[in-house]
């Protein structure tokens, strides 16, 4: 990139001084930057090992702005394609998910099989004169493909770190969510989908670090207990809020924040018997699994950080242990002002058929029913905002909780020692602007 456009970038993304340009989720020569260097560069979640079972089990995702099929392989791997047919680049599946075996592009026919390769088409032979080598025009397969505790990733960049590496400490706290017990997590129901108008960054940066906005933004689901349940207030995310927890970044951008688990054995934030019976159902089976968790993962993580907010930089995001259930959600962008909110539920697969269902229910009243809506509201307000050219010259305000963090032996990461704070956001937008401005793989220092 040519030295202004990197010192443009740096002053609009000046991190250091918590200090981020409202231009950055505007502009679209910005967004196109970001699908080039950002998301063809990084690790890109595409799925959950569990959705893809069988042979020829396949489903529509996402890196960045290509449209990616992931399918599953006859030797039991995973492929992921581009789901561009080679002919004019229609997309050749059009289902979320499924099982088929071939992929029949709908325009002129073209017919692929599950690893992506070109089989057949009509007349393909006699139109051709026999010239077409169809070996040299299968899809093209995303290079990198691999998996963490059931998660998988894709990355387009041959230089980047392994997936392990990518994900770095994070690793360590997602296994607070992925490997509480033997057998790991599998996905329950279906996929929840919502377009969204807002940047992608917005909701990005807001799972990275921002707990601080529960408070005021969700406030309606304190007022609904309380309608409810005798001694609740609206205050509820303050006071909730106000417990002891962490908030974790790393220098790849993961941003995370959890509570400490309670001197009662429970996650703070799991749930609870006097919201619902369901929260409940779940809390308890969090305390009666926390000693196996604890053998398999050790104390810190069976008592740290475990139930929260997380962000896998920069689209992949989750919520464990929150409000009787733990999801997984991918954020992905549509232009600069709007995204796909994508969220599956996702459980230990050893757990009750009776804390599944519950779990279930729950995910759909938090975050699904309510506080999803709650924060696109505010996305899409924002994004209304920035339509006035005076608006879009807004710096926004980053600082909170400047110079707090540090480093903490019990703990993997940089570490706020608080629940609330912005120290994620800054470090998520400080490698953003590392991607955005590096002609090659951006190693860290
Ligand atoms: S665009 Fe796919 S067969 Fe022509
Ligand atoms: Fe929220």
């Amino acid at each position: 990139m040519r030295a202004n456009k990197a010192e443009s970038l740096a002053r609009m993304a000046d991190w250091e001084h918590g200090l981020i340009a409202a231009r950055i989720f505007v502009d679209e020569d910005i967004y196109r930057r970001e699908t080039e260097r950002l998301f063809l560069r990084t690790w890109n979640f595409l799925a959950h090992e569990d959705q893809l079972k069988r042979h020829g089990d396949f489903l529509s995702a996402y890196m960045g702005a290509d449209r990616i099929l992931v399918v599953r392989q006859s030797d039991g791997s995973i492929k992921a394609l581009l789901n561009a047919c080679r002919h004019r680049g229609l997309s050749v599946c059009q289902a979320d998910f499924g099982n088929a075996k071939a992929f029949v592009c709908p325009f002129h026919g073209w017919t692929y099989d599950s690893a992506g390769e070109l089989k057949s088409g009509p007349n393909l032979e006699s139109c051709y004169q026999g010239k077409l080598d169809k070996a040299q025009w299968g899809l093209v397969a995303v290079p990198r493909v691999e998996s963490y505790k059931g998660l998988v990733f894709g990355c387009f960049d041959p230089e980047a770190p392994s997936l392990l590496d990518y994900l770095g400490e994070m690793a360590w706290y997602l296994d607070c969510l992925l490997d509480r017990r033997a057998g790991g997590t599998e996905i329950i129901g279906g996929v929840h989908k919502i377009r969204v108008r807002g940047n992608w960054k917005l909701a990005a940066e807001q799972f990275a670090g921002d707990n601080y906005h529960a408070i005021m933004t969700h406030v309606s689901v304190g007022s609904a207990w309380a309608d409810h349940q005798a001694g609740r207030t609206a205050s509820g995310f303050a006071k909730i809020l106000g417990q002891p927890g962490r908030q974790f970044s790393s220098r790849q951008g993961h941003g995370m924040a959890g509570f400490l688990v309670k001197s009662s054995g429970q996650p703070s934030f799991a749930g609870d018997s006097s919201i619902s019976e369901d929260q409940g159902i779940v809390a308890d089976y969090y305390k009666a699994t926390r000693a196996e968790a604890a053998d398999r993962l050790g104390a810190e993580r069976a008592n740290g950080p475990a139930d929260g907010a997380g962000l896998v930089f920069p689209n992949f995001a989750f919520l464990s242990m929150v409000l009787g259930s733990s999801t997984i959600a991918v954020f992905q962008p549509k232009g600069p002002h709007q995204f796909d909110h994508w969220r599956w539920g996702i459980v230990d697969k050893a757990a009750p058929k009776a804390v599944k269902e519950a779990m279930f229910r729950c995910l759909h009243v938090w975050p699904i029913g309510v506080a999803d809506a709650d924060d696109g509201e505010n996305w899409g307000g924002i994004q209304s905002s920035l339509d006035g050219p005076m608006a879009r010259r807004l710096k926004f305000n980053y600082q909170m909780g400047m110079g707090e963090e540090g480093a903490d032996s019990a703990y993997p990461g940089m570490i706020n020692p608080h629940m609330i704070g912005e120290f994620p956001q800054r470090q998520f937008y400080r490698r953003w602007l590392e991607y955005m401005t590096s002609e090659n793989w951006p190693a860290v220092d």
